[in-house]
């Protein structure tokens, strides 16, 4: 009888293709690789396919999924300003439920039985893969090699070593990184110590906001269409070459670093080092955008949608009826969400200097202090009268009781 098969999400990495022999031997599965690429710094992604049917896999498949991931799942997360935390967007969170979507149509379409992964079992990757790939077919079994064969990072190198798979040389850096066009986390190593500063050489996308290579202050206008990007400096350009033109650019000036301690869904605090700079300006100008255009009730009651949405996304409930529900309610604020925002780069900040849109809210007779102003200063006296009705029926009630001031 032919052997069953089992896709696996392949990234090149000692891990996966060590999960390619394993799976083989210990599973009695045909395994079949799938690179996505997703935007991840750019090693040779078709070296890596050829890496898996090297080590054995029976077919191995690179997909270029970066126009989906940009339309997809990030317009959906800068429409949702999406930070976990207030902080973190959700880099690796946004990019497993398209690797999951992708992985689940493989095994469909080679009549697979498995999918494995390479996730520990102390992250939330694997929680995003599982519950991702149980949304979209729940009767697909799940293998996750290197959550249950519990060898240490040197048995696992012997064991490679043992099956000739080419493993990383000792000068390969201890951190453990995921990256893709949102931007690069960087965890393990002396970064579990949250008291020690990162050292300077994890970082690869963004210099230094000290040194010289930032130089001299820089400005970007970016132009929003309900809700997406859609120009830089007022040339057309796709939301995809937006986030690598303003990955480069913040980058330069040393804008888009994040050291924090967050909290993984299976209950551990982590420290977590990102860079990501493009991300962190475009959901900068975007909420700048939405300041000048949303009604204040839809915007503040949006800004507890967003918190809910980063947190249902980053917990691997991506493909789930509330996430969809929230979708359809983000979208439909950002029919007005168009206009400039313009933004200025220098050592380490970025602040936004500008804003315009053909549906600004932002009445300048009702701001102004000078001659012009058109606000009704007599009706504020009535107003507060009766917005602070209750707190003056509440203090006579306290005096009369002798608590004045007391609750
Ligand atoms: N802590 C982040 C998250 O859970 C980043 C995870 C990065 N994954 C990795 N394998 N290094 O979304």
């Amino acid at each position: 009888m032919a052997r069953e098969k089992c896709v696996l999400a392949y990234s090149g990495g000692l891990d996966t293709s060590v999960a390619i022999q394993w799976l083989k031997d210990e599973k009695d599965v045909d395994v079949v690789a799938l690179v996505v690429d997703v935007g991840q710094e750019r090693q040779d992604l078709e070296f890596v396919r050829d890496k898996a049917l090297g080590i054995g896999a029976v077919e191995s498949i690179c997909k270029d999924v970066r126009e989906e991931y940009v339309e997809e799942f990030l317009a959906k997360a800068l429409k949702a300003n999406a930070l976990y935390e207030n902080k973190y967007p959700l880099l690796s969170a946004l990019s497993r439920p398209i690797i999951v979507k992708h992985l689940v149509e493989e095994a469909h379409r080679v009549r697979a039985k498995y999918i494995a992964h390479g996730c520990t079992g102390k992250g939330n990757d694997q929680v995003r893969f599982e519950v991702g790939i149980a949304a979209l077919d729940p009767d697909l079994d799940v293998l996750a090699p290197v959550r249950d064969w519990g060898m240490t990072r040197d048995e696992e190198m012997d064991y490679a070593e043992r099956h000739d798979i080419p493993v990383p040389t000792s000068k390969d850096n201890p951190y453990s990184i995921d990256d893709n066009l949102w931007g690069r986390a960087i965890e393990c190593g002396i970064l579990e110590d949250p008291w020690a500063e990162p050292p300077a050489d994890i970082y690869t996308l963004t210099n230094d906001a000290r040194g010289d290579a930032c130089g001299d202050a820089e400005y970007a206008v970016i132009s929003f269409e309900q809700g997406l990007p859609v120009a830089l400096d007022g040339e057309l350009m796709s939301f995809h070459d937006i986030i690598c033109t303003m990955n480069d650019m913040a980058g330069r000036h040393g804008f888009g670093r994040i050291d924090m301690i967050e909290n993984r869904l299976i209950g551990v605090k982590s420290r977590e080092i990102y860079e990501v700079p493009g991300a962190l300006a475009l959901v900068q100008a975007h909420k700048a955008l939405e300041d000048l255009c949303l009604e204040r009730e839809l915007l503040h009651y949006k800004l507890g949608v967003e918190q809910k949405w980063a947190e249902l996304v980053y917990n691997g409930m991506w493909f789930s009826p509330l996430k969809e529900a929230l979708d359809g309610f983000v979208e439909t604020t950002q029919k007005l969400v168009t206009g400039d925002i313009r933004l200025r780069f220098f050592k380490g900040s970025c602040v936004t200097v500008g804003r315009k849109s053909p549906y600004s809210l932002y009445d300048y007779n009702l701001a102004t202090y000078d001659e012009a102003d058109t606000f009704d200063h007599k009706a504020a006296k009535g107003f507060i009268d009766l917005w602070g009705l209750p707190t003056k029926v509440w203090a006579r009630q306290r005096r009369k009781v002798g608590k004045e001031g007391e609750v």
